[in-house]
């Protein structure tokens, strides 16, 4: 596995891969868990290379505190890679992926791109589709993966790639979830115990009680003194954001999964 940080080496090295050889690029932000790892199993089994890219992206962060203290595992993440067999990572600092400084070049008035994550974090999407783009063009991969966790970027981002005419497919992968249901993620190892405790007996009744009541599981929530953003439905999938503390946990279903026992 080869760690790449710089941009103009990873130029040459893609310029010297051969056309025959199917590329698959798994683009994160760190802080590798399961969900992650399921990603880069399925590049690793439909592609003959895999590379994963690792960046903080700035601009995608409505809260500097945020972007400051999210949670960097870096010598984990290489160690999962390799076991994984990812073949090059790329960890490019800020400076060589906002030379302008922090710009964001791609705004989208896509109806989703204002709901939900949309509406709670402003201009995150338009963060979110900067970076993408950037990295779609530098990769430039046969096959992107993205996780269901995230649906509505995963949506945004295949609008983004449809209007672009950009060859690269998109992926979208079933959401990877611990035993109660919470979905992996970077941030839950903020959690403390106490809070990951209240957000498992959530998850608990929330399984118990999907899907007809919404007002039951509202109540829940307010018992268990946990908030949250918004519960919606588009296109038939459930989303929602629910706040324990400072932690924001974004989840979502599709309706006909919730009638599953
Ligand atoms: P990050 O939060 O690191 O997530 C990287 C990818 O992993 C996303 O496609 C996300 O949906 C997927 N993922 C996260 N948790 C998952 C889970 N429990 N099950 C399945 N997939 C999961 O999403 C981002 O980074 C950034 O916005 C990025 C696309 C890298 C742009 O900066």
């Amino acid at each position: 596995m080869k760690i790449i940080n710089n941009i103009k080496e990873w130029k040459k090295i893609r310029g010297n891969l051969s056309d025959d050889l199917k590329i698959g690029f798994v683009p994160t932000m760190g802080c590798l868990h399961q969900g992650h790892a399921s990603l880069i199993k399925n590049s690793v089994s439909q592609n003959d290379i895999t590379v994963l890219s690792i960046f903080v992206n700035p601009t995608q962060f409505n809260d500097l505190s945020d972007y400051q203290h999210y949670p960097k595992t870096l010598d984990d993440d290489m160690e999962l890679a390799r076991q994984l067999n990812v073949d090059y990572v790329i960890t490019p600092d800020i400076d060589s992926m906002y030379p302008d400084g922090n710009q964001i070049h791609l705004v989208t008035d896509h109806p989703l791109s204002s709901v939900m994550e949309g509406y709670y974090r402003p201009k995150h999407f338009n963060g979110v589709l900067t970076i993408v783009m950037k990295l779609l063009i530098l990769i430039h991969a046969n096959k992107i993966y993205f996780g269901e966790k995230d649906y509505q970027q995963y949506f945004l981002v295949s609008e983004l790639i449809k209007k672009y005419f950009v060859k690269t497919e998109i992926i979208l992968c079933p959401t990877v979830r611990e035993l109660s249901g919470l979905p992996f993620s970077s941030r839950n190892t903020k959690l403390s115990i106490n809070e990951k405790q209240l957000i498992e007996t959530f998850y608990d009744f929330f399984y118990n009680h999907r899907p007809h009541s919404l007002n039951l599981i509202k109540e829940k929530l307010l018992k268990l003194k946990i908030q949250y953003d918004y519960f919606e439905t588009h296109d038939d999938r459930l989303f929602f954001a629910l706040k324990i503390g400072s932690i924001r946990i974004i989840d979502n279903f599709k309706e006909a999964a919730l009638y599953v026992n």
